[in-house]
């Protein structure tokens, strides 16, 4: 299988924990490609099997929270996305409000099956992201 992570960092946090989740991806047998979303070709990402887009949470802390305006128009560029299953991951500082149900309307209104929602506070992956890889292979 092969799947796409793909994130926008600023400080280098979104970053690590995209690099720790292709990780074990990787550990898990599959494809996988990390790259930042100024950097990445839309239609190669569309094309993977699975999808994991992450951002970086951008609000006024305890309000306004979503992930990042390029984030979301990443998510734009990937055209029709019918039934691909995909994933969304922030990372934050204190609250992430509803950055990770922002970006997964936005995937889902492409058509993409969103079967994993992650966040971690720092540069770290999820504990729980390990599962989504699984089921996934499991499922395929
Ligand atoms: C302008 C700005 C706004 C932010 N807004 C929030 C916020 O609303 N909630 C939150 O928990 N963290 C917020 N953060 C913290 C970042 O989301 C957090 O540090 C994140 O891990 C940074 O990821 P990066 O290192 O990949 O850029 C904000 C940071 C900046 C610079």
């Amino acid at each position: 299988m092969k799947v796409a992570i793909v994130y926008d960092s600023s400080t280098g946090n979104t970053k690590a924990a995209a690099e720790q989740m292709a990780a074990t991806v990787r550990e898990a047998g599959h494809e996988c490609t990390v790259d930042s979303i100024a950097r990445a070709d839309p239609a190669e990402v569309a094309a993977a099997d699975a999808i994991c887009v992450g951002s970086w949470t951008k609000g006024l802390y305890v309000i306004l929270q979503g992930p990042t305006a390029a984030t979301l128009e990443f998510i734009g560029q990937l055209g029709r996305l019918d039934g691909k299953p995909a994933a969304v991951f922030a990372t934050y500082a204190i609250a992430i409000g509803k950055t990770l149900s922002k970006m997964s309307a936005a995937l889902a209104a492409q058509g993409a099956t969103v079967n994993g929602r992650f966040k971690s506070k720092g540069p770290m992956a999820a504990d729980n992201f390990d599962v989504w890889i699984r089921d996934l292979s499991d499922s395929a």
